[in-house]
Parts: C-alpha cells; structure tokens; sequence
C-alpha cells in the first residue's frame, strides 16, 4: 500500500494511451499516488488502473465541468493535463480544444495544483506565419502560452508522432501478396515517432520528480526519427512480411487511400496541413532538445523495437480500452 504521505498525482484523460502510461510510471516509481480521471470508470482498462493502485474519480473530459475538475484536482500536488483529438473546426478562432485546455489549467490553479504537466504541440499558426493549418497543433500551443501566464509551475511534453497511429488510424491493407502502407508523408522524410503507450509515463515522472529544473520548459518525446522507406523496411524485416510504401501525401492520395475523408473536410485539410508543416518547417522547433527523452529514458523504443515487443504483423488494432 502506498502511504498517504506521499504527492497526489491527477492524471487527466488517465485512460488516454499517454495517460495510462503517465498512471503507470508514477505509480511504479512508488514516489506518487496517483488519482485517475475518466468518464468511463467501469470499463476493464478503468478497473486495470485501480488495481494498479490508482483511484478512479469519474469527470468528463468537456467544457462545462469546472466545478467537477476543481473537486477533482483537490489536495492534489500536480497533475498531467491531455486534450483528446477534437474533429477541427473550420475557424481560426478559440476553438472547442483551447477553451476546454484553458478550463482544465484554471481549474487546477483553483485548487491549488503546484506543478502542472501539459501535453501540447507547436504553435504551427504562429511558426508557418498562418500558412498551414493544423488547429491540433496549434490549440495545444495556445493552451500552452495561457498556461505560462498563470500563478503556477508548468512544464510541457511534445509527442512525436505515434507509431501507433500506423495500427489504430492508418494501417496497411493487403493487395496480392504485399501489405501496402498508406503514409501521409514522403518516401524518404525522416520524421520524428514515438510510442505513447510506454514513452509518455517515463518523460513526465522526470517532470515531476525535478519541478525546478522542468519548470517553464517544453520538451519533445521521440523514440525514433524514420522516415516512411524506413519504417516500411523495418517492419518487413522483422515480420518476414512483403510491404510497400504507397504515399498519402497529397489530397488527392490521402482521398484514394481513406474515401471515408471526403465527408470531413475539416480533418482532410488537417492531416494535409500537419504532413506539410512537418516536410516544410520540421515537426519541432529548430530549437527543440530532440535527445532530450532519449537521455531521460535510454529504453524508449525505437521503431524496430516496438515491432519486436508488440509482434504487430499489420492487423488494425484498436487502443481504446
Ligand atoms: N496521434 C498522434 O500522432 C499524436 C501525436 C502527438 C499528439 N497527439 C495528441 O494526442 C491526443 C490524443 O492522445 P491519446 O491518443 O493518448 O488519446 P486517446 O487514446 O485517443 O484517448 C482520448 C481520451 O480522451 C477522452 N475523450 C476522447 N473523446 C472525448 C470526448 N468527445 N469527450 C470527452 N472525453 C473524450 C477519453 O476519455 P474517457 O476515458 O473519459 O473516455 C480518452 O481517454 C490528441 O490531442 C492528439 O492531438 C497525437
């Protein structure tokens, strides 16, 4: 049994692939206690993390549960703050992700919360000067800048993009007697990957376990960085399956690919506008510390060794627990 004594972590979104590795970490640490927050706190995966030691408190992850989240931030010492993907809109006004990520951050100062966690991504509006568009980059940026000017310890993780979305959103589909991969990035652009599942635990624990040196400070979370040739490649090699790169790069690709994008036209333009902004200006800041993680963390998996420890072989897999 952990001992009251210890910090209360609330994790926010614990059921997330990025909050159920955030649960995990700090409670193996057995530095923390750790209070989970979902909608779904029947669910087998909600039950998994109470028997790891987590306390489930049911609060929806929505605008209009302030007073929930205040209630649920109480007597805690920090907490990790994720926005779910939110279907874009087509404004470039505040939109549904930045007002709920500004909730969710004056809640938690309301509380009292001393360290706050937030899982954000570039402002990409203000980097490409409105160029592209990619409102779930950006929202992430803005709740970000609003989070700076609050009366409390903030630090922020930047996730590459997830391997798993090549199981979950993207996968391959067999023709003839090769399994072809449909990449929303060119052939050769070497991109930054990780694995939410087991690489977003181990980057925030630092977080918290250092408040001082992490205070104000914004740090990407990579385990690998492989281009779409490469990924194919490696995951034929480890399989002993054919597998061929076919690009989704273009509109027009991306829509022979996934007819399913032509009735949303706002997330088309979305996808279109991250895989352009992460070709033309790089997924990071020139500025970022990409070795960051890997430093923290030498065991992150790079892309190889995400194959060999799940033994995905190309079938659609859902993480939605
Ligand atoms: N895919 C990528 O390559 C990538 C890379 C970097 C960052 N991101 C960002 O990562 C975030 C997603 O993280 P994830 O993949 O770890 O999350 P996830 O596994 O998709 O889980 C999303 C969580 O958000 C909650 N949620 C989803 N839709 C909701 C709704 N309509 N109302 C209330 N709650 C809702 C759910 O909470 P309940 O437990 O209550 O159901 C769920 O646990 C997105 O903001 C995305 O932009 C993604």
């Amino acid at each position: 049994m952990l001992s009251n004594s210890r910090p209360l972590i609330t994790v926010v979104g614990a059921l997330s692939k990025q909050g159920r590795s955030v649960v995990r970490a700090l409670l193996e640490s057995q530095r923390y206690r750790v209070r989970a927050l979902t909608r779904r706190v029947n669910t087998p995966g909600a039950q998994d993390l109470a028997r790891q030691g987590a306390e489930l408190m049911a609060v929806p992850l929505e605008l209009g549960h302030k007073e929930d989240f205040i209630q649920a931030f109480k007597g805690s010492y920090g907490t990790f703050l994720m926005t779910p993907g939110i279907t874009p809109e087509a404004s470039h006004a505040e939109t549904h992700e930045t007002a709920l990520g500004k909730q969710i951050a004056d809640a938690a100062v309301e509380a009292g919360v001393e360290h706050l966690v937030f899982t954000s991504l570039e402002n990409v509006d203000r980097i490409t000067g409105g160029k592209k568009w990619v409102p779930h980059f950006t929202d992430k940026g803005r709740v970000e800048n609003y989070i700076r000017t609050l009366p409390v310890t903030s630090s922020f993780i930047y996730m590459a993009f997830f391997y798993t979305n090549l199981l979950e959103y993207y996968q391959p589909r067999l023709k003839g007697d090769a399994l072809v991969f449909p990449i929303y990035l060119p052939e050769d652009f070497r991109a930054p990957f990780v694995d939410p599942l087991t690489a977003t635990g181990p980057a925030v624990l630092e977080i918290f376990d250092n408040k001082d040196k992490y205070a104000g400070h914004s740090l990407p979370v990579i385990g690998d960085i492989i281009s779409p040739k490469e990924l194919v490649e490696t995951f034929s090699r480890v399989t002993g399956k054919k597998a061929v790169y076919s690009s989704a790069f273009t509109r027009e690709e991306l829509l022979h690919h996934f007819p399913s994008f032509s009735s949303m036209g706002a997330l088309t333009d979305e996808v279109i506008g991250m895989a352009e902004y992460a070709v033309e200006y790089g997924y990071f800041r020139k500025d970022r510390d990409l070795l960051w993680s890997r430093r923290i963390n030498p065991d992150s998996l790079t892309w190889e060794q995400f194959l060999r420890t799940t033994g995905w072989r190309g079938q659609a897999l859902s993480f939605a627990l």
